[in-house]
């Protein structure tokens, strides 16, 4: 066990902490445009199951896991067996993945916070993406956003000036959630008033004949992707937690403030872009929030304020968020590859500006360069998140099963009051996950396959949505 550790003063410092980590542009950018490509109240509805089973077993594991030998991923896994800190090796490369493509998204909103500063948000609002493809498509501007981005996330690492960040954030963070709720309130009357809430419908109401393998796939990508899991983030949030705290408890603290801005970003987003059920403007990826937004700012009284404020807070949320991804990959530098933090942090950098490019180039210049037919950008996406995540959590799942036994877990969990929801957490472990994770990620590849056109025909048609 590590000495000196400190830890999370009282309850409410933990949950939020773990929830600043959680909540980011996956929240934001991420929920609302799957949501709205796979199915809208369908994607919503499977999305809500898996949250309070597998988000509840998963995150209430990796918090045990963390708690009880008080390591982040790597040691944690080491300290219970040493044959098996490979798994936590695996999950530490999903935020590598992670932070490059995640700085390039951070860049877009930095470009769009200037554009609304400097009073021209009404250019960015054409509703068909018109600005925004022209945006992604240059070489140079987005390049030095998204540079812009990291150098920022860096240099508040390396100035140790974090707490100052995480002390604004909890300013930030309820201004936001109150500005979200307004902005879709706005977005459904409008979408009452002129569409008679169709969009509303689509996002609210499940349409059985959306469902897809891949709209499970997609929800189960994101649940993981949110709520920061089968990365090795929650189990050093646990390394941290006092032992009289409640893991059950704070975990459905962090999952209900994690889904509810999520869900209410999709309100503020969908219904603003969905006039009907068979709209074809659902299928606008990645850069949906970038489109949907301006267009209700627009139309909103002193729209291009409100726009400002709200690009503002988006960055906050998702400089916390890059912060605490770029934290981990450094401490892993520093700890296992004994790198002096200095050169971890110049690592990143440089590293982050490498990856990153890709995925930037992606939308112009290198737009022709199809990895498994996907743009850069969604490629590192579906490969942290719908291949490497699946297999972490698999293997995190097995690990509990067969090597430490679920009872270690519960017993941990116990420490901090009664574990009401122990049989499901028991049986999730070790039946249902390990089968339905398999089946994600035999689905998850096939699904690539067809997209690079190796598969096609009847499969091919099941798998589509
Ligand atoms: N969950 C974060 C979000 O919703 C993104 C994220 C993924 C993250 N992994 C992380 C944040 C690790 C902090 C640490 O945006």
């Amino acid at each position: 066990m590590e000495k000196n550790r400190s830890s999370f003063t009282g309850k409410l410092g933990f949950v939020l902490a773990a929830a600043g980590s959680a909540v980011g542009l996956g929240n934001i950018w991420r929920f609302p445009y799957l949501a709205a490509e796979y199915g809208g109240g369908m994607f919503l509805l499977v999305y809500l199951i898996l949250a309070v089973t597998f988000g509840f077993t998963l995150m209430t594991a990796e918090i045990a896991l963390g708690r009880k030998t008080g390591l982040s991923a790597i040691g944690a896994f080491r300290a219970l067996d040493k044959k098996y800190s490979f798994i936590g090796y695996l999950a530490a490369i999903v935020p590598i993945i992670i932070l490059p493509y995640y700085s390039v998204i951070g860049g877009w909103v930095l470009k769009y916070l200037a554009m609304f500063v400097s009073g021209n948000g009404i250019k960015t609002a054409d509703g068909e993406g018109v600005f925004f493809t022209g945006f992604v498509g240059l070489v140079g501007e987005p390049i030095l956003w998204f540079g812009i981005f990291i150098l920022a996330t860096t240099l508040i690492v390396l100035f140790g000036v974090e707490k100052g960040i995480e002390k604004a954030s909890k300013v930030m963070m309820p201004i936001l959630v109150v500005l979200t709720i307004g902005v879709a309130i706005y977005s459904i009357v409008i979408d009452i008033a002129e569409d008679g809430g169709a969009g509303l419908a689509y996002y609210l109401i499940p349409d059985f004949g959306k469902f897809s393998p891949m709209t499970v796939v997609a929800a189960l990508g994101q649940l993981f992707y949110s709520m920061s899991l089968a990365m090795g983030i929650m189990i050093t949030y646990g390394s941290y937690m006092k032992k009289d705290v409640s893991i059950e408890k704070s975990v459905h603290q962090i999952e209900i403030f994690d889904t509810g801005i999520a869900f209410l970003a999709g309100l503020m987003i969908i219904p603003a872009v969905v006039a009907s059920a068979d709209t074809a403007s659902v299928g606008k990826g990645p850069g949906l929030m970038f489109i949907a937004l301006p267009k209700v700012f627009e139309s909103m009284p002193a729209g291009d304020i409100i726009g400002a404020v709200f690009f503002i807070l988006v960055l906050f949320a998702a400089l916390t968020s890059a912060i605490s991804l770029a934290e981990t990959i450094i401490s892993i530098l520093c700890d296992k590859l004994h790198i002096k933090r200095l050169y971890s942090i110049l690592i990143v950098f440089v590293g982050c500006i490498l990856l990153g490019l890709p995925s930037t180039l992606g939308f112009g210049v290198w737009g022709h360069i199809m990895p498994l037919g996907m743009d850069f950008l969604t490629f590192f996406d579906f490969i942290s998140n719908s291949v490497i995540m699946p297999i972490v959590a698999l293997l995190t799942c097995l690990f509990i099963t067969f090597v430490i036994k679920t009872k270690t877990i519960e017993d941990e969990v116990e420490l901090g009051g009664k574990f009401g929801s122990k049989t499901m957490f028991r049986v999730i472990i070790k039946y249902i996950a390990p089968v339905f994770l398999v089946i994600i990620l035999v689905s998850s590849v096939i699904n690539g396959l067809i997209d690079a056109g190796y598969i096609t025909g009847k499969l091919a048609e099941f798998f589509a949505i």
